[in-house]
């Protein structure tokens, strides 16, 4: 067990001064990302070997939280992303959907920003075809739910270093496949925040750009990690099918 570096972190809001990892660390680097990138032609004057994000899994703050984190079947990630233009494209994460799980679902996740501002691409699918996508404005405090069986990708539309934590199933399985036949997202966030279609979806429809939607049982202004300390019951939907409901009911 190593201590998560948390130097830099300036929101009182992370619980992470004493963050401890189990040292599941996953770097992603500019030759990573590019299958999915707008152009990576343009990115040729980066190393290619360049960390465009690192992945913590599996963080806690102290044995009774990993217990309670370990018997609600959840785990707490944290990524950090650089600031950093791809050519024209904004840093990104790779995106990905969740694999369904037993049956037609699959499993939800929650997200914070911690530190800096973020773009969260969502697309929803009817079988192969994406009928809605959405750009969730995120600043530091917010919190961002994916809904269940929706492609995600998170993208740093800021110069500062953007740092974000999750709450997720431990049986949540990602693939890459629909990101990685289609060379990315619906869409691709340039400069200027301008979107452009990715040509290799079949038909799209238009982008909404919409504000992060809070839910109520989160505590802001402590985070997920203290929000589960207190009510971890309100996060059995992370596993439930007909628990997201249930959740949205108790707003
Ligand atoms: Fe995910």
């Amino acid at each position: 067990m190593i201590a998560f570096n948390t130097e830099g972190i300036r929101s009182k809001r992370f619980e992470s001064a004493n963050l401890i990892s189990t040292n599941r660390k996953v770097v992603r680097t500019v030759k990573d990302l590019e299958p999915v990138l707008y152009d990576a032609s343009s990115c040729k004057g980066l190393d290619s070997e360049l960390p465009v994000y690192t992945i913590h899994r599996d963080l806690y703050s102290d044995n009774d939280q990993r217990s309670t984190l370990l018997d609600n079947g959840l785990r707490y990630d944290v990524t950090e992303m650089f600031p950093l233009m791809l050519g024209e494209e904004y840093a990104k994460t790779f995106g990905h959907d969740h694999l369904s799980w037993q049956g037609a679902w699959s499993h939800p996740e929650i997200f914070e920003i911690i530190q800096g501002e973020a773009r969260f691409l969502i697309q929803t699918y009817r079988g192969e075809d994406v009928v809605s996508v959405s750009f969730v404005v995120a600043r530091e405090g917010d919190v961002v739910l994916i809904p269940p069986s929706c492609g995600h990708s998170m993208i740093n539309v800021s110069s500062d270093r953007l740092i974000v934590g999750n709450l997720i199933s431990q049986d949540c399985v990602q693939t890459y496949r629909r990101f990685t036949e289609r060379k990315g997202g619906a869409y691709f966030l340039v400069r200027g925040e301008k979107l452009v279609e990715n040509r290799n979806y079949r038909s799209l429809p238009e982008a909404r750009i919409v504000g992060a939607e809070s839910p109520e049982f989160i505590e802001k202004k402590s985070g997920l990690l203290a929000s589960f300390r207190r009510r971890p019951e309100l996060f059995k939907f992370l596993n439930d099918q007909n628990g997201l409901l249930e959740a949205h009911a108790l707003e």
